[in-house]
């Protein structure tokens, strides 16, 4: 494929048309127009409940609800049930948890987190590792706020049943040692749980290529829509454990002998989708993948990298002037897609309205992560620009204009 350009892309966004310069795409993306159709049509022509009915409206919604899992599996690697629908990475990371404390998989032992991550990820196996008899190990951090993973092989022990870690963090920009993790948790028979939310919509993945046994990702984070998420998992894993969620859909037959009530669950994924699922939602999550697909996900990769150094250089004077800092790498091979800074200028909150009024539109605060900002030394959070398939130079060139102007003059 010939390369793809940011400037063809952004006529299928039209909240763009309003001259927002948004880099608040770490938090959702935009959707695109064809997104939204896709779900206006399937709304109007073929809507019904999936699984249910042998109607032709019901056969025909089941089919895209099938079909959408497909798509999601060409995206990341794997197969169509391995792809398991939730509401969104958080509760993708509940499931995925709840799973291993139900059957018994955390007891005795220990679940590897670090202490960046995002609470999505933080508060799902810390307390799921608590309540399945077990408890959370926390990687620490170095004076950037990523990750030792140079710790790796002293923290992942013989008591270590799953390291579950954050694949891009939301903060830094940083991209975990996918690789190193696997071999490291492989070597005591641990699970890797990827939080892949701001991998998946911006890096070329292949789960199963990279040993990862489970990973979850959100759809409004890819230019779907909100109210679908994925947990991704080794199809063995779903099917020999029992989900912690049950209820209608789950269940081949249900039968009540000698007074209990026996259950048959289904075949993955269906097993672990528990009552009506996002069938809408999913319909525009596989639109938005085979759009990320036709325009390749090593070209979104490298369009963002671009982003991201082409900011930092613009924003050189200001950092070495000490005007800003910024909460991760300072160099942008080391950070994907992600710039987050702080000013003694200004408090974040602050900065964040008065780029507003230059028409910027990021995000501030502490992003869910509030461990890896009182790390840093930035308790009161930090402003972040993140990048997408629809920004263009420019859109740092306003960034970094409006931020030399805010800091810079004298009022
Ligand atoms: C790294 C990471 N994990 C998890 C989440 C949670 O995603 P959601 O709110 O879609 O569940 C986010 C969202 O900001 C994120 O950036």
């Amino acid at each position: 494929m010939p390369g793809f350009s940011c400037y063809e892309v952004r006529s299928e966004f039209p909240e763009l048309e309003r001259g927002i310069v948004y880099l608040d795409n770490a938090a959702s993306t935009l959707k695109p127009r064809r997104v939204v159709e896709a779900m206006r049509e399937f709304s109007y022509r073929s809507y019904a409940n999936v699984h249910r009915g042998v109607h032709r409206l019901s056969m025909e919604a089941s089919k895209a609800y099938e079909d959408a899992h497909e798509v999601v599996a060409r995206l990341v690697g794997g197969s169509w049930d391995e792809v398991v629908f939730t509401r969104n990475t958080t509760e993708a990371m509940q499931l995925a948890a709840l799973t291993l404390a139900y059957n018994g998989l955390l007891r005795g032992g220990e679940v590897l987190v670090t202490a960046a991550d995002h609470h999505s990820t933080l508060l799902p196996w810390v307390r799921a590792a608590r309540l399945g008899g077990g408890r959370a190990r926390i990687l620490p951090l170095d004076g950037r706020g990523v990750p030792r993973w140079d710790l790796l092989e002293d923290y992942i022990t013989e008591d270590t049943r799953a390291v579950a870690v954050g694949h891009v963090s939301n903060v830094t920009g940083a991209v975990a040692p996918v690789e190193d993790i696997v071999k490291a948790a492989k070597r005591v028979g641990a699970l890797v749980v990827l939080d892949s939310a701001q991998g998946v919509p911006h890096l070329p993945v292949d789960f199963r290529r990279m040993g990862v046994d489970m990973a979850a990702f959100s759809g409004h984070k890819m230019l779907g829509p909100t109210g679908i998420g994925v947990l991704w998992a080794r199809r063995d894993l779903l099917e020999e454990l029992e989900p912690p969620l049950g209820g209608g859909g789950t269940v081949s037959r249900v039968r009540l002998q000698g007074g209990s009530v026996e259950i048959e669950w289904e075949e993955p994924p269906w097993k672990f989708e528990a009552g009506t699922p996002p069938i809408i939602e999913a319909v525009g999550l596989a639109e938005a993948a085979d759009m990320l697909m036709e325009i390749g996900m090593e070209h979104v990769a490298r369009h963002e990298d671009e982003l991201t150094s082409h900011t930092m250089k613009l924003l050189e004077p200001l950092y070495s002037e000490g005007l800003i800092r910024y909460v991760g790498p300072d160099k942008p091979g080391e950070r994907h897609g992600i710039v987050s800074i702080t000013t003694h200028l200004k408090s974040p909150d602050e900065l964040g309205l008065l780029l507003d009024r230059r028409g910027i539109a990021v995000r501030t605060g502490l992003h869910c992560a509030h461990i890896l900002h009182d790390h840093v030394d930035a308790s009161m959070g930090s402003v972040r620009a993140s990048f997408y398939i629809y920004n263009c130079k420019e859109d740092a060139e306003r960034l970094a204009e409006a931020l030399e102007e805010i800091l810079t003059t004298r009022r």
